[in-house]
């Protein structure tokens, strides 16, 4: 049997997942993310978007200072200043890349870029060739490339190859394509671009009809060599392709796609509930690969078929994905040892303090409830690394509540080593709690959703409240986790105030691509 063809993974979760509302992510998180899609063996990492804003440009820098196993990517608009600065941030990577766009689609000529045809292939030429100074792996896209004519979309391609792309990515922006019209595209590109040998065919397909991975996988039969795609498909709008399902797909079915990946299929899983944990973005139960169901059998026919042969129901193994063959992990005994070497299976790349400060956090917890499962040590974790931007801090809390009381809350919060204490009242003790925390920070978030649900099982479980609130015209998501509900909502609405302090443009809404 031949070997099958290797497609490259292109990870996009720290660009195009963390533009997506409410996704935004600290320096320490997006490093915490990087070193995970390093141990997941992506070949590429698509860092950020350097000239959106200071935080983007230093969190891409500091990824092109730390990886060494992927190449790093940086976004750039086919315009001077921006691929400077993308140049820039991704200098200290030996593995750089820079990723060019301009839109080439009739509706973003007329109505975004308000240019012709010819000058959109002058900026996007001009732009690779300055691009090209910086490095030898440029990457060039044109953006709403299957809304784009195809005569005018190879003219692009092949003009960009000659300037010096070697790689071509061919972006279905607004998820649009039905996938054996994406298909025929990529066919018609081979043979329509005289040079098209001389570069990678990528394709970043967006969700918005649920095609996403049908569309990259027929891609990939027609000639693609690279897709774009992100952790649990965030991104844009309705997402991207999700990274679990095309290099399953891949795994599963050599036998038609005849292709496979470099990617280390046991971390799936981890990669996947840390995206989850750092973003407040919840995966749906059954959502396929990583979803809670994915390998759930409930029906008595299912189980009875899989005592007897496994392979009766289930196409996967769960282990091939990394998913723990046990969720209990352990208790207050368990030790340090224990408790390290079990955030290092989970995916975290913690220095010796951050795991002593987590271990005391875990001993704190363990005096709570009495089982401690994986789910905790990833919420220890993801508020630790969370409150490295910490501004305001909790110092204390107490509300009255009941049917006929007026919820009110007194909170005490803590910046720079000052306290300061207020109280409100509301319409119910949460609310009561929100309002105070306004009082005293003097920052006036919308709350826009707010869920809780039990971290764990068990009546000892943390509860975990996830919120999102916004402020000047950005979303934002936060989360707070304690064994009282109540506490938890008040963490959730002090990390998103300290979310939109530390934010990049100072909450402002940065310039998307
Ligand atoms: O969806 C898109 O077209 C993009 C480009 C910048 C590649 O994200
Ligand atoms: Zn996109």
């Amino acid at each position: 049997m031949s070997e099958p063809r290797k497609i490259l993974i292109f990870d996009t979760t720290l660009r195009d997942g963390e533009q997506s509302p409410g996704c935004s992510m600290n320096l320490a998180e997006k490093l915490e993310v990087a070193r995970m899609l390093e141990l997941l063996r992506v070949d590429i990492i698509e860092a950020g978007f350097p000239i959106a804003s200071p935080g983007d440009f230093e969190a891409v820098q500091a990824i092109a200072g730390e990886i060494r196993g992927c190449t790093v990517a940086g976004l750039a608009r086919a315009v001077d200043k921006d691929i400077e600065r993308a140049a820039e941030a991704v200098a200290k990577s030996p593995r750089r890349r820079i990723h060019v766009f301009c839109a080439t689609s009739e509706i973003h000529r007329t109505y975004k870029l308000k240019r012709a045809k010819e000058e959109i292939i002058r900026m996007s030429v001009e732009g690779v060739r300055q691009a090209a100074g910086y490095t030898d792996d440029v990457e060039f896209s044109p953006e709403d490339a299957s809304r784009t004519e195809p005569e005018f979309l190879a003219e692009v391609v092949e003009a960009v190859i000659e300037a010096g792309a070697t790689t071509v990515n061919i972006p279905d922006t607004v998820g649009y394509a039905m996938p054996k019209q994406f298909g025929d595209l990529i066919r018609y590109l081979r043979k329509n671009v005289s040079n098209i040998d001389q570069a990678v065919i990528s394709v970043h397909c967006h969700n918005d009809l649920g095609l996403a991975v049908a569309n990259s996988l027929t891609a990939v039969r027609a000639g693609a060599g690279q897709i774009e795609c992100t952790i649990n498909g965030l991104g844009e709008r309705a997402g991207n392709a999700a990274l679990e399902e095309i290099v399953m797909a891949m795994k599963t079915r050599r036998d038609f796609l005849d292709a496979d990946t470099n990617i280390e299929t046991r971390k799936i899983y981890p990669a996947s509930r840390m995206v989850a944990a750092i973003t407040g973005v919840h995966v749906q139960r059954n959502k396929a690969i990583v979803g809670e169901n994915a390998f759930a059998h409930e029906a008595g026919v299912h189980q009875h078929g899989m005592l007897a042969n496994r392979q009766t129901y289930e196409i996967m193994k769960p282990e091939d994905i990394g998913v723990p063959a046990s969720r209990l992990v352990f208790g207050k005994h368990s030790g340090r040892h224990g408790f390290a070497e079990r955030t290092r299976v989970l995916g975290f790349t913690l220095t010796p303090e951050q795991l002593e400060e987590a271990y005391e956090k875990f001993i704190a917890l363990a005096d709570k409830k009495k089982d401690i499962y994986d789910a905790d040590i990833e919420a220890i974790i993801d508020q630790q690394i969370g409150s490295t931007m910490e501004v305001w801090r909790l110092e204390g809390l107490q509300t009255t509540a009941g049917t006929n009381a007026i919820p009110t809350a007194t909170i005490t919060l803590s910046k720079e080593g000052q306290s300061t204490t207020d109280a409100a009242t509301g319409d119910g003790p949460v609310d009561a709690i929100y309002e105070a925390i306004r009082r005293i920070t003097g920052v006036k978030l919308t709350l826009t959703d707010y869920s809780l649900r039990a971290l764990t099982g068990g009546k000892d479980a943390q509860g975990e409240v996830t919120i999102e609130v916004a402020h000047n015209e950005r979303k934002f998501r936060a989360r707070g986790l304690s064994t009282d509900i109540v506490e938890a909502s008040a963490k959730a609405y002090l990390a998103a105030v300290n979310r939109v302090l530390t934010a990049k443009n100072g909450g402002e809404k940065p310039p998307q691509p």
